[in-house]
């Protein structure tokens, strides 16, 4: 980390050094003026003195960390949209999302291995969908709460059968406050009892009004399980990827947010990134949370190693030193020390919130027990 001298802190301060040296004693430091202290101490120091010099130090440090530069407008190219299922309990979105998946693997694929990494890639009409296989709105809640939004498009699936329900509802409002275009897939058309007149009339009581009704909401009828449908939902969702223009620099520094992170027994810590900006290449030297890492191997959606990922697409790196959480935002970076320093910090804030958590619970438990 940083150091500083006994009399650099007391100058930086306003304080003799004698001040100093007896504020360190009263911490049990015993410290001559020009003993260096390291930067943990002298911010407690600081903040004895009544100064906030830490957090006012980490947090430009991310902010330069984690500024994001300017992209040329000529550099900015075309990038696939990001999709998330959403939609009531048992509406089919596994299904869906299952169905989509295996009618368009290319030959090369079928019979492959099908890795399962949290997200995928399909090419419909030679143009990539990239397609997050998280729980409905955990990829909404989760995310945002952390300021991250991955999502392009939401697909809604609504069952023909049951109709709008309450998580369909919650699912409508996720996509709204995110400002995520909604495209209705109107599931179970096989079923006899399906009734999607019913649906849409449903919708319209929560302002989306259907194409047919005289709305601008685009709605699919889709059977998951007799794959009817299917690649109208996909050519619908291109449709609106082409309207919203969703673009990307391939030619920069990779930015991306984690979709899911686990340890692995054999490869150690390794987590799902969807690379939203950027290209990430094997070797790059990232930050991912409070992680820090270079990226010692990749593997696709297909359970292929690749050398790079680009724009709008899921990948499983190897090779950080700790598992992220789902939501927290990846950027390969050229500093090196600067990164590995807010890494640091980050981890130390990690444990003291850990800590305070668990003082808190031991506490309570106390209490329990008087
Ligand atoms: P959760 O993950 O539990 O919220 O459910 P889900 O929305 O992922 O639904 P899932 O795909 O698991 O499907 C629920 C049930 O509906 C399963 O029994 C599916 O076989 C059935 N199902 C899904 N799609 C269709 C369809 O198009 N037609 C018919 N008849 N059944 C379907
Ligand atoms: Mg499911």
């Amino acid at each position: 980390g940083e150091n500083i001298t006994v009399q650099e802190l007391a100058e930086k301060l306003k304080k003799t050094a004698a001040e100093v040296i007896k504020k360190l004693m009263s911490l049990g430091v015993l410290a001559t003026i020009n003993q260096e202290i390291d930067f943990d101490t002298a911010a407690l120091i600081a903040s004895e003195f009544g100064y906030e010099v830490e957090l006012k130090v980490a947090v430009d440090k991310e902010a330069l960390l984690m500024a994001e530069p300017e992209d040329d407008p000529e550099k900015m190219k075309p990038r696939p949209p990001v999709v998330t299922i959403m939609g009531h309990v048992d509406h089919g979105k596994t299904s869906l999302l299952d169905a989509i998946r295996e009618t368009n693997v290319t030959a090369g694929e079928a019979g492959g291995i099908t890795q399962h990494i949290g997200a995928y890639q399909v090419e419909h009409n030679g143009k990539k969908i990239t397609f997050v296989d998280t729980p409905g709105h955990a990829a909404f809640t989760a995310m945002r709460a952390r300021g991250a939004q991955i999502t392009d498009i939401a697909v809604l699936v609504v069952a023909a059968d049951d109709g709008v329900m309450p998580q369909t509802v919650e699912a409508i409002n996720h996509a709204k406050a995110a400002q995520v275009p909604i495209i209705v897939a109107i599931n179970k058309m096989d079923k006899p009892e399906a009734s999607p007149e019913k649906v849409k009339q449903e919708l319209t009581q929560h302002d989306l009004v259907v194409e047919d009704w005289g709305g601008d909401v685009i709605a699919v009828p889709v059977s998951a399980k007799q794959r009817t449908g299917l690649e109208n939902l996909l050519e619908m969702i291109l449709l609106v990827a082409e309207i919203n223009e969703l673009k990307a620099n391939p030619d920069r520094l990779a930015r991306g947010t984690v979709i899911e992170a686990e340890l692995d027994k054999g490869r150690g810590p390794v987590a799902t990134v969807l690379v939203q900006n950027g290209t990430l290449r094997v070797g790059d030297t990232i930050v991912v949370g409070h992680v820090f890492g270079r990226v010692r191997a990749m593997i696709d959606d297909k359970g292929r190693r690749v050398k790079k990922a680009g724009p709008s697409t899921p990948v499983e790196i190897l090779g950080l030193s700790d598992v992220p959480e789902a939501g927290d935002i990846l950027i390969a970076v050229e500093d090196e020390k600067l990164a590995r320093e807010v890494a640091e910090k980050r981890q130390q804030r990690k444990r003291e919130e850990e800590l305070k958590a668990t003082s808190k619970i031991s506490l309570d438990d106390l209490f329990k027990h008087i």
